[in-house]
């Protein structure tokens, strides 16, 4: 495995059709229309010496250092900023061109430290490699002028160091932080040899306005701003791309190498999802794989309350394997079942499943997507025919109008949230609906047209009013509908939205969204001409998840925003293999492919394959497994990376129901919440230690490499294979390639998904198949996968979580950027200096009446339980609501949380639960207690862990 050289053009490519063809240095080239000079040369192998051009970014021209001649054109224009044209003639070496680039790298070297031997850059510098380029030997200038070779370091920044004494004042950096990452955080103060690259108001790094996402880190030519990873253990020797494991986006990274150990994550430019951007959770936060927590030995107890004992692989597996046959044996095949994960792989996802269904012969296996987007599959699938979003993330560049609900992009999907402000800056406009005030409502140069800050829980009473106003003012695009969708469906639909119930005026009340800003909403959606929604847990972790998810789908087609580019419906799913788990059948009711388990054409392909006959009968969901080990019925769970006790709702249910049962094997990398329920624990690995592939939020399939070998001796697909085998089952994957051919072989909607294929193409939309060789990118194009489009009424029905005189706040819950979920793997990192507690948020005017300070500790209660953390004031939430993110399991915000569900796919009520907040002196006893508590549960016995 070398190192991965991806080739600098300079400057970005041209989306241009028409072809120029003009001579470079007696070579003809043709490329598209407005493509520079630079990148043209790049095209054929003649690189330009460069140091402010990079592909990343739009070109500048500050440097000089590009000039080629151009017949028939005075000077020397810089080859970055001129575009072709037809017959031009380019000179890029002479020794004119020579004598002027040595003399404008002189001027940059006189400025610089000459330490390139001891320099952490020293091999992947491009100031050393351009002085090389233009033969530079010596310098005339003396280094004494007005530099910076005396500036101190700002190390503030956990990930990266600043060292001014090396910065050429290129600018690519504050231009990154601009153009590609969109936050602004950097300036260039003061001019010529005196100015400097800033973040914010001369602040450093970790106290300004940052994200630290690495762009300027990446796009800097120099040693100026470097991976402190780097500094520390030297450049590295070889790399493999391989795909981010936290959020839903998928970002594709190289994965820099010394040996088994990761130097450093660096986003590549031919990942489809990122264009070679990433967070700090995808680029920095990787160190959770070497933290000290990982359990990397299997381990086993007779009673929950006893040590941990570490024990053999084959030891753990045949006492699994053991007690999951005899509590068959004595309590019926139903008795046990499985949770997959959706940060696992598809493979491994499939492999789980397939043990169930086949192996245990029953189909009790549900996923942790229950708990987030299960509302999408049913409500997409319904209305569209496919479980999934319409688009790919590109196409956003071609909205004109972008809708975004109950989602919160620049910190829950952060790369994607980047390219959304691109788009937004180039001039397309935005409508929020958000309970609270989101980054993107206002950040620089965005401004949303209409913020709709809805009360939590009234989202299908918007949505639908959006839907009135376009039905009533005449703004429904009939066309697309008579030629797309089932017209006696839409008129019934029609007729229903069209009451005066569903108008803006009648539920502003009950939303707290004047009526008039609804309307300019709803005619400003309709106007588009490309509008394009994008929602996430806020829209789906509601008991009406289901019905807002379908009312969205009826405001995509009234208004026909719906089959091409810049349009459609787009979850944002929220873990990285959130589609994955849901496309490779975790559901209890559904064959991957959602095919259900009743349907004999779907189940006849798996009785083949897999050479067993296979229950026709859907199996039970998590919380209906969870209340059938209370009743004695269901006494054996394996778990593979989920930590339920953690992430689902109602913590007690949980408790109870894992407390009674007899064998909880869980399959993990750290020792989790529901490892303290647990009998067996089967170590895992991380996404580094294993092959593999996620599929992102635009239905991307896209390969995990293996960079180092698995920790715990065995990649976590391999560990479910090992189980199989002890259950009886005949299962023999020699690698994760083959899981993948027998899933195409099985899924019509993966046929033509192979790893040689892509090995070939980096990545590929599902569907793949004879209909779409080359994968699906924008669906619906010219049918519905359905056939036609289905409106379907979607009322507004009142969550039975009333506010009252005890409980008159509304609690909604979120993310924030450093952080990932349940923080297993975040908080495990540098970025628990970003986030060490999660805090409450609470409108001035609520604090002020309750007595609140900002920074005092405050007691949340609801009908369900009460927890203690520490407020933040802020008009961020609207009068009436509070907010918390649910990073840290001390928060304990699931004993808060109610055990009301969306009516259709029993995903959660997170997002709406009714509260009260007062004084409190600090954490409860219980939260004290908490660390001594967990440490408890987790004991391992010492002697054998010797
Ligand atoms: S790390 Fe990202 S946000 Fe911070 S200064 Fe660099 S580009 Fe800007
Ligand atoms: S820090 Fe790096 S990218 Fe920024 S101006 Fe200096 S040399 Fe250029
Ligand atoms: S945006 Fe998501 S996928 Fe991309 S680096 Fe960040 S966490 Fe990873
Ligand atoms: S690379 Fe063209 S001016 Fe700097």
């Amino acid at each position: 495995m070398g190192m991965i050289h991806e080739i600098d053009y300079g400057t970005k490519p041209s989306a241009a059709t028409k072809l120029v063809t003009l001579t470079i240095d007696g070579q003809s080239v043709s490329v598209p229309e407005g493509t520079s000079v630079m990148r043209a040369a790049t095209e054929i192998g003649t690189q330009i010496p460069k140091l402010c051009a990079t592909d990343m970014l739009d070109s500048f021209g500050s440097c000089r250092l590009c000039l080629v001649e151009i017949e028939g054109r005075a000077g020397t224009p810089a080859s970055c900023t001129t575009p072709v044209a037809e017959g031009m003639v380019v000179h890029t070496q002479n020794a004119k061109l020579a004598k002027l680039r040595r003399g404008v790298m002189e001027l940059y070297i006189s400025d610089h430290p000459l330490d390139c031997l001891t320099c952490s850059a020293n091999g992947d510098c491009e100031l050393q490699d351009m002085a090389g380029a233009v033969g530079l030997r010596e310098v005339r200038y003396g280094y004494d002028g007005a530099n910076h070779l005396g500036a101190t370091k700002d190390i503030s920044n956990p990930y990266f160091q600043f060292d001014p004494s090396k910065c050429i004042v290129c600018s690519r950096c504050v231009r990154a932080c601009e153009e590609v990452q969109g936050t602004f955080a950097l300036t260039i103060e003061g001019s010529g040899f005196g100015s400097k690259v800033s973040p914010g108001m001369s602040e450093q790094f970790f106290d300004s306005e940052c994200v630290s996402c690495g762009a300027c880190v990446q796009a800097c030519p120099t040693a100026t701003l470097m991976e402190k990873s780097v500094i520390e253990m030297g450049q590295p020797e070889h790399s493999a791309v391989t795909t981010c494991a936290y959020c839903g986006v998928g970002c594709s990274f190289k994965a820099e190498m010394r040996g088994e150990e990761v130097v450093r994550l660096v986003p590549y430019k031919d990942g489809k999802a990122n264009h070679g951007h990433s967070c700090v959770k995808g680029r920095f936060a990787y160190g959770y794989a070497q933290h000290k927590d990982r359990i990397t030995k299997p381990m086993i107890r007779a009673k929950i309350t006893d040590p941990w004992k570490e024990v053999s692989w084959e030891e753990a597996i045949a006492y699994a394997a053991s007690e999951f046959k005899r509590i068959q044996r004595d309590h019926g095949q139903d008795a046990i079942g499985g949770i997959t994960s959706s940060r696992c792989t598809n493979e491994e996802t499939y492999l789980v499943q397939k043990l169930i269904r086949a192996g245990f012969g029953n189909n009790n296996v549900d996923t942790c997507a229950r708990v987030c987007h299960s509302p999408t599959g049913y409500g997409l699938g319904k209305t569209f025919g496919t479980s999934a979003g319409t688009q790919d993330f590109d196409s956003v560049d071609e909205a004109d109008v972008i809708l975004v609900i109950g989602a919160n992009p620049t910190d829950g999907h952060p790369v994607f949230g980047s390219r959304m402000k691109k788009r937004l800056r180039a001039g397309a406009r935005l409508i929020v609906i958000d309970p609270r005030r989101i980054d993107l409502v206002r950040s620089p140069h965005i401004e949303a047209s209409h913020h709709l800050a809805l009360r939590p829980g009234t989202n299908v009473a918007i949505v639908n009013a959006l839907a009135h106003v376009i039905v009533t003012e005449g703004l429904a695009n009939e066309a697309f509908i008579r030629e797309r969708c089932d017209w006696a469906e839409y008129a019934e639909w029609a007729a229903f939205i069209s009451k005066p119930e569903h108008s803006p005026e009648a539920i502003a009340m009950l939303t707290g969204v004047p009526a008039a800003d609804i309307r300019a909403a709803a005619r400003l959606y309709a106007e588009g001409p490309n509008s394009a929604i994008y929602y996430g847990l806020g829209v789906t972790e509601h008991s009406q998840g289901s019905s807002t998810v379908i009312a969205i789908a009826n405001l995509a087609m009234v208004t026909g925003n719906i089959g091409r580019r810049g349009v459609g419906v787009n979850p944002l799913r929220g873990q990285n293999n959130v589609q994955g788990s849901c496309d490779m059948g975790s559901f209890p009711h559904e064959f991957p492919g959602y095919r259900h388990v009743s349907n004999d054409t779907a189940r006849g392909i798996y009785e083949r394959e897999w050479g067993v006959p296979l229950s026709a009968e859907p199996g039970l969901r998590i919380p209906n497994m969870l209340d059938a080990a209370m009743d004695g019925s269901f006494l054996g769970l394996y778990v593979q990376g989920e930590d339920i006790a953690q992430s689902d709702p109602d913590t007690q249910h949980i408790v109870g129901g894992l407390t009674a049962m007899e064998c909880v094997v869980v399959q993990d990398i750290f020792l989790n919440e529901t490892a303290n329920y647990a009998h067996v624990f089967l170590p895992g690995c991380t996404f580094l230690e294993k092959d593999g592939t996620f599929t992102n939020a635009e239905r991307r399939i896209q390969r995990v490499r293996k960079v180092m070998s698995p920790k715990n001796g065995y990649a976590d697909w391999e560990v479910t294979q090992m189980l199989a085998q002890a259950m009886g089952m005949k299962m023999n994957y020699a690698h994760p390639s083959e899981i993948m051919d027998e899933i195409a072989r099985t899924t019509p909607s993966f046929a033509g998904v192979s790893f040689a294929r892509l090995e070939q193409e980096g990545s590929v939309q599902w569907p793949c198949n004879e209909a779409a060789p080359e994968g699906t990118p924008i669906m619906h194009i010219d049918h519905f996968v359905r056939g036609r489009g289905r409106f379907m009424i979607a009322d507004y029905v009142a969550t039975d979580e009333k506010t009252g005189p005890r409980f008159p706040l509304l609690l909604t819950t979120g993310r924030i950027l450093s952080q990932y979920n349940v923080g297993a793997q975040t908080r495990r990192t540098e970025n628990a200096q970003w986030h060490p507690e999660d805090l409450l948020e609470i409108h001035p005017h609520d604090a002020e009446q309750r007595g609140v300070k900002d920074g005092d500790w405050v007691k949340l209660a609801s009908r369900a339980g009460e927890t203690t953390l520490r407020a933040k004031v802020t008009d961020r939430v609207a009068l009436g609501v509070v907010y918390t993110t649910f990073h840290h399991p001390v928060t304990q915000a699931n004993v808060i949380t109610t055990d009301y569900s969306d009516w259709a796919t029993n995903c959660p009520e997170y997002k709406v639960t009714a509260v009260q907040v007062s004084h409190s002196n600090g954490p409860t006893e219980w939260q004290r207690d908490y660390q001594a508590h967990s440490n408890a549960a987790r004991r391992i016995d010492a002697v054998a862990a010797e």
